[in-house]
């Protein structure tokens, strides 16, 4: 069956993405396009909207992008950014300055379609720098902003509309949550103005999806990497269903850098599915340790795994004969999409759906990707419809890399570049704060202005209030240049001193790795916090704290929607104190802390 399907035109960020997601939930297909895409990609689409950018502006110079669109018979509704340009094209006037961040209130100006069943005011949230002065002829203004509570107009056009053209611009974004009847007025536009009929569920997916699945596989084979994660076990079984297990091969390859008895677990998940007898099992850790040997500078540890899992992948398709075979991934639609607007990816970290040799064969028509149209909320959905248990389908994501980017490498000296600043400036804020703050000699990986920033992190000791401790954070890494990160000392004394410590990726430190995160992993699930959190890394760095131990452990929890931008999450002090007692017991350990770092400027992992 055909379905409605709305364009989201993607001028960066993460709002096409929401938006989309948002249109999905109302069980209308929508699709990401790119800003240049030729008008030809814009048919069989009953609607567009033009998202939001982080980067772009609509003052002043020409934005370039597929402007034919304007000359579509369809609907057009832009939001932010989007909007911007809709009020601009059609002969408005849009302004530099007056940045609005946060809630504000919507005031309609008369009842409209795009707003049924809503109040006259709605809490809407803002977050712009340019705004619309004028609407050209055909236009009209169907709301105004005002700051919550106060009466003075905020912002005029907040919302604009032409109902002859079917144009429409919201400056404030439905998208998120924090507006909040913002999915209702996206599905007034969607369902309503756009005509779109509910069509696409996840039932009717997997449905569409068995048969054009038996279609491109014929009577040949699959075969298919299972890491374990959600995206390639919902793969496994959705081809296992579709083809039956015996034309379906899996294999699992341990890289040494599983969590504690994963493999073990990966194994009885697939069994507990009935693909048990379909599993190969490779132990290659030797094969990664080797590769890693020597090895303490981020990416280029992050190249050897890479490279030796193309290699190991190589090896054994050789052993079990598969040339024959399709390749099957669990690549999802974020990760077959470029980032629009400036068409650089926001994930900076290659991804191994795409690396040369699976590229080639994508090329050739031989690899299967049955999930690359869904967003992981929906592969997840789709993973329960298929009877996966709970626990297996809402994991927390683990890395490609596993715990190779959780366990920090060093060799050398103490690198105290840059503290000659760094220093006094921490003594100043440590005295008008009254906590401790000691800049660590080792780097972690962050990102700066959507660059990769490799920079020092600063501990915090002392007593405060979460609260607090998160704004001197925040004040620690914004305004001591070479700082990235901050953490919080949970061990009893403040260190005097923090020494690098020469040391490896060897088994015996992964062990010491995989122990200390069974541990938090398991005190989440004891507290019942495990399915609030998105994530939460626990990272070894190779510190001696004064003379104590030979390895730092880092927890951080943290919120987030997508993992691109993150947030602390603030664990029990009940939790914290069973790990202080648990953590700090184990052997070699030099101390504990907790990350207290937002995502930018560090990265949710450590390197
Ligand atoms: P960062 O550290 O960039 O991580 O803030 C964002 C999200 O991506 C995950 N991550 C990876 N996932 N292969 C993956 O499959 C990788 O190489 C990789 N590196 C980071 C990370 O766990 C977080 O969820």
């Amino acid at each position: 069956m055909t379905h409605d399907k709305i364009a989201v035109v993607d001028f960066g960020g993460q709002y096409a993405h929401l938006i989309a997601t948002k249109v999905r939930r109302l069980h209308v297909l929508a699709e990401i396009r790119q800003p240049d895409d030729p008008i030809e990609a814009f048919a069989g689409y009953k609607g567009i909207i033009l998202s939001g950018s982080p980067s772009l502006s609509s003052f002043g110079e020409d934005s370039g992008y597929t402007k034919a669109i304007y000359d579509l018979d369809l609907p057009i509704l832009g939001f932010c950014f989007g909007h911007q340009e809709i009020a601009k094209h059609y002969g408005g006037q849009v302004a530099h300055g007056g940045r609005e961040w946060g809630y504000a209130d919507l005031h309609l100006t008369r009842e409209h379609p795009l707003f049924a069943g809503l109040s006259m005011i709605e809490p809407v949230w803002m977050s712009h720098y340019d705004s619309v002065t004028a609407v050209g002829p055909d236009f009209e203004e169907l709301g105004y902003s005002t700051l919550g509570g106060r009466t003075e107009v905020q912002h005029r056009y907040a919302a604009i509309g032409s109902d002859a053209l079917r144009r429409y611009g919201f400056q404030f974004h439905p998208e998120v949550d924090d507006t909040l009847h913002g999915a209702e007025m996206i599905g007034n536009f969607v369902l309503g103005i756009c005509g779109c009929r509910p069509s696409w569920t996840i039932e009717q997916f997997l449905a569409e999806e068995m048969d054009k699945v038996r279609a491109q596989v014929g009577d040949q084979s699959v075969f298919l990497l299972a890491s374990g994660g959600v995206d390639s076990t919902v793969a496994a079984v959705l081809l296992g269903q579709a083809l039956g297990p015996e034309r379906l091969r899996l294999l699992h390859i341990d890289n040494g850098m599983m969590r504690k008895d994963e493999s073990r677990a990966v194994i009885a998940l697939l069994q507990s599915v009935g693909l048990g007898e379909r599993l190969e099992f490779v132990d290659a850790s030797q094969d990664f340790l080797d590769a890693l040997a020597g090895l303490t500078e981020p990416e280029a540890k992050r190249r050897a795994i890479g490279d030796t899992f193309v290699a190991v992948f190589e090896r054994e398709a050789r052993r079990l004969g598969i040339s024959q075979d399709l390749l099957a991934q669990g690549t999802i639609y974020p990760d077959t999409i470029e980032t629009g607007g400036t068409r650089r990816s926001d994930t900076i970290k290659t991804h191994h759906n795409r690396v040369p040799v699976i590229e080639a064969m994508i090329a050739a028509g031989r690899v299967v990707e049955p999930l690359a149209e869904l967003y992981k909320v929906e592969v997840r959905e789709l993973g329960e419809r298929l009877g996966l248990p709970h626990a297996a389908v809402w994991r927390h994501p683990f890395p490609g890399p596993g715990l190779g980017v959780r366990l920090l490498c060093w060799a050398g000296e103490a690198d105290r570049s840059g503290f000659d600043a760094i220093e006094p400036a921490l003594a100043d804020l440590a005295a008008a704060e009254g906590l401790e703050l000691l800049a660590l000699p080792i780097r972690s990986v962050g990102v700066k202005s959507d660059l990769r920033a490799y920079e020092h992190p600063v501990m915090i000791s002392g007593q405060a209030g979460w609260d607090d401790l998160l704004r001197v954070a925040g004040t620690v890494y914004k305004s001591v240049p070479g700082i990235n990160r901050c953490i919080w000392n949970l061990a009893p004394d403040a260190p005097g001193t923090a020494r690098p410590v020469t040391a490896h990726m060897t088994r015996e430190r992964l062990d010491l790795l995989r122990e200390a995160d069974a541990q938090v992993m398991a005190g989440l699930t004891r507290h019942g916090i495990d399915g609030e959190i998105w994530q939460c890394p626990t990272v070894l760095v190779p510190l001696e704290l004064d003379g104590r131990g030979r390895e730092l452990i880092i927890l951080r929890p943290i919120n987030s929607a997508r993992g691109m931008t993150a947030t602390p999450y603030r664990l029990p002090d009940a939790l914290l104190d069973e790990l202080r007692s648990s953590l700090l017991a184990l052997p070699g350990v030099s101390g504990l802390a907790l990350d207290l770092t937002t995502k930018p400027p560090g990265t949710i992992e450590w390197e």
